[in-house]
């Protein structure tokens, strides 16, 4: 069995291969689709996403679960059994109360949600926990993935623990300590000279001629996707079963954002939360803002841009499911809002400052949009708000190290100290 081109027939996998899993539903004319290696729709060539036929799914159940995303197996697209296959374990990282920032922005009612705690310390553990499943269950024998960063170190850590050959492909000018987060797991590291749309061109190449690769964003991204669903089952149930009333995200290729926003609603189709108005917001840098600017347009439209910003691991300049975001955001009553990179370089110095949380210019990028939605009155700050890190300030030191260095550099004596004046 391989992962095959999008044209081939369905083929029959084991019992149960993708737990409740139903179809593969299009998303823009609800074609469906067996489920198997596919990733456009045949009608339209729409996205096509998971849907499912859940199984009545209780709160207590969940509860008893382990400490990491297979909690929420039986409404994610994965065997009964994941736990037994090799895996990285994610998910069930820290919900933070985080007076300090709240108090600093005005918000009365502030959390964070901090998934840089993940194995590979960013939020792509998640969906590459269920794009391995699905690799698996499919027969796979390369996994691989075009990245911004971080998704490149998610596959080649899951690829080494699995035991499944790797192959990552990255923009050649992405940070170093990205670059060795990949290439210490995997010895298949490809750098490619150009930006993350011409490696993803690149990879969607690959995946259409070659036999047996699962590309975990590109010919199994409707399982993969589903994986972000587990940040919002989470900061659910962190909530005490309850749903934020505003939450800010991150968007890159939009996919994460939509993720969260059909979590809640399945959560509340499922009665396990009480249904109530949400808002969602979506985070870019300036450089790489095309959500952003269709949403300020008031437009569907989103022209392509060539990113020029320190977000690197933002920087998709054609974002697959940037339209899906628009509809989110608007339809809860939320934004897409983006920043320069000066306020993303602030926004992680904010963070560590007042809660201790050393984020990458992801998440720099989302406390930055937070403060400016604060400050430009489309955030209501009486509001229960939740801001996502996505991912972990080690990866991308350079962003900060000429705002933050020592206070004084001094001889080893107390005389030396008390001149120094700094306390
Ligand atoms: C740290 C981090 N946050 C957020 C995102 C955005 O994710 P998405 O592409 O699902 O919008 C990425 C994507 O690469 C990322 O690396
Ligand atoms: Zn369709």
């Amino acid at each position: 069995m391989s992962v095959v081109a999008q044209s081939a027939p369905s083929k029959t996998f084991r019992a149960g291969a993708f737990g409740n899993a139903r179809v593969l539903v299009c998303r823009e004319c609800s074609h469906e689709v067996d489920l198997g290696p596919h990733y456009a729709c045949p009608e339209c060539f729409g996205p096509l996403e998971v849907a499912y036929d859940f199984p009545q799914v209780t709160r207590e159940e969940i509860e008893a679960g382990p400490a990491n995303i297979w909690r929420y197996k039986a409404l994610l697209p994965v065997p009964s059994d994941i736990e037994q296959s090799p895996n990285m374990e994610p998910g069930f990282t820290r919900l933070l109360k985080a007076d300090n920032l709240g108090r600093e922005l005005g918000i009365d009612n502030l959390w964070v949600k901090d998934d840089s705690t993940n194995p590979t310390n960013s939020f792509k553990d998640r969906v590459v926990a269920c794009a391995l499943s699905a690799a698996r269950e499919l027969g796979a024998k390369v996994f691989a993935c075009p990245s911004t960063g971080n998704l490149a170190n998610a596959v080649a850590a899951a690829g080494a623990r699995a035991g499944i050959k790797t192959v990552v492909f990255i923009p050649s000018n992405l940070e170093q300590p990205k670059q060795v987060n990949s290439a210490v797991f995997t010895d298949r590291l490809v750098a490619v000279n150009g930006n993350y749309d011409d490696v993803n061109k690149l990879a969607s190449e690959i995946a259409g001629e070659e036999e047996g690769w699962a590309f975990v964003n590109v010919n199994v991204r409707p399982f993969y996707a589903e994986g972000s669903k587990t940040l919002g089952y989470e900061i659910a149930e962190q909530l005490g079963w309850r749903l934020p009333d505003q939450i800010v995200i991150p968007v890159a290729s939009g996919s994460q954002l939509t993720k969260v926003d059909k979590s809640f609603q399945e959560l509340i189709k499922l009665g396990l939360v009480e249904d109530k108005p949400y808002r969602v917001y979506g985070a870019q840098a300036t450089g790489c803002s095309p959500v952003s600017v269709a949403y300020k347009g008031a437009t569907d439209a989103i022209r392509p841009v060539k990113p020029d910003t320190i977000a690197k691991s933002l920087a998709i300049g054609n974002p697959a499911d940037g339209i899906y975001v628009l509809d989110v955001c608007r339809r809860t009553g939320g934004a897409v809002e983006d920043i320069s990179d000066d306020e993303v370089r602030a926004g992680i110095v904010l963070l560590a400052r007042t809660e201790g949380i050393f984020t990458e210019t992801a998440g720099g990028t989302t406390v930055g949009v937070l403060k400016k939605l604060v400050e430009t009155g489309q955030l209501d700050t009486t509001l229960e708000t939740v801001v996502i890190n996505t991912g972990h300030g080690l990866k991308t030191l350079d962003a900060v190290s000429d705002r933050v260095s020592a206070a004084a550099t001094i001889e080893p004596t107390y005389s030396a100290f008390t001149a120094a004046n700094l306390v």
